[in-house]
């Protein structure tokens, strides 16, 4: 069995009829949208965000999911889907899932459009059955995920983004998202617990380990199903790159600062600043800075008994960083 494939096997019935639901919560009665939404949900993702719901849910109840549980996981891949339509935007990338992104098809006007689109129904699926407190925590990184945009944006304007900093822009942009994810598992089946705040910390871990897997990435030739090599075009600068930056000497330094600020949009020096970034070793410091949030995420996960679910969350843990897209 391929590890996806065990990841989900504990969760098989509610990764179906959870598809079912996620499906039947973005229709609507524009055909439009209905030609985009369909587009969007035959080209799903890993769908990572509610297999962790479905995981911690179990694994903290023994095995019981109710309609508050689907409920969720279909606001949190709702919510995902969102701000990926929204992020190819910003990103003005033409590739998403191994295709074209919304934007690259239909154009920006319309991609921010059905983003906020898929926004409110995701939320108006908690409201209208008053599942408030699962509301409270995705609304939460709802915020926090546009402010770790914004805050990678202002750091890409002025190139002097720390290490701290970098670790605060991922932690708002992806993790939060994740940590969602973990805390709504628990909360659903068990509000008021203290596992709710155990897995938030367990997915914020997961989550930030996630996203630097993501930016190594970027260091690839893929295939990935997203283009790579485009962040430092858009001035992002990440792990790899700022500890190359930390590391190198001072003509390096204004080098690389100078191909970020007047040259990112020439494929050759950024190719060469790619290559410098690996030859310093800024891959492995990355990785290794990865594997230490692993580490820490799998020792939240010690605490609790053995399961099925809770062999299929250390699956995903790994997973995680090993992935190959
Ligand atoms: C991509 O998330 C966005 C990031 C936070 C890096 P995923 O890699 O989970 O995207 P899909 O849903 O599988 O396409
Ligand atoms: C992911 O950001 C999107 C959000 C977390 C909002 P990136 O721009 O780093 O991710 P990809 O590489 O496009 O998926
Ligand atoms: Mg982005
Ligand atoms: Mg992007």
């Amino acid at each position: 069995m391929k590890v996806v494939e065990q990841i989900k096997f504990p969760i098989r019935e509610e990764m179906e009829l959870f598809e079912k639901k996620f499906q039947e919560a973005m229709s609507s009665k524009v055909a439009l949208l209905n030609r985009i939404t369909y587009y969007i949900v035959n080209r799903k993702g890993k769908q990572m965000r509610p297999m962790f719901v479905f995981l911690v849910s179990k694994m903290i109840s023994d095995g019981e999911v109710n309609d508050r549980t689907y409920r969720g996981a279909a606001v949190i891949e709702l919510i995902h889907t969102a701000t990926l339509v929204h992020d190819d935007v910003v990103d003005d990338s033409n590739r998403r899932r191994g295709f074209f992104s919304i934007n690259a098809l239909w154009k920006n006007k319309i991609a921010v459009l059905v983003g906020d689109y898929l926004l409110s129904k995701g939320l108006l699926l908690s409201i209208d059955h008053n599942d408030f407190d699962l509301l409270k925590i995705i609304s939460v990184a709802v915020r926090e995920m546009s402010e770790g945009e914004l805050l990678q944006i202002e750091k890409a304007r002025k190139l002097d983004i720390t290490e701290e900093v970098y670790y605060e822009i991922i932690r708002q942009k992806t993790a939060t998202l994740i940590a969602a994810c973990c805390s709504l598992g628990a909360c659903s089946v068990a509000p008021d617990s203290e596992h709710v705040e155990k897995m938030r910390k367990f997915g914020e871990l997961i989550g930030m380990a996630f996203q630097i897997k993501d930016d190594l990435f970027d260091y690839t030739d893929g295939p990935i199903g997203k283009p790579t090599g485009i962040d430092i075009k858009e001035q992002k600068m990440t792990l790899p790159l700022i500890y190359t930056l930390n590391t190198c000497d001072k003509k390096e330094h204004d080098w690389l600062i100078n191909s970020i600020k007047r040259h990112n949009k020439n494929s050759k020096r950024v190719k060469e600043v790619i290559d410098f970034v690996k030859q310093k070793g800024g891959l492995e410091y990355a990785t290794s800075k990865m594997i230490d949030f692993q580490q820490e995420a799998l020792q939240i996960l010690s605490d609790y008994k053995d399961s099925p679910y809770k062999d299929s969350l250390e699956l995903m843990v790994n997973y995680v960083i090993e992935r190959k897209k």
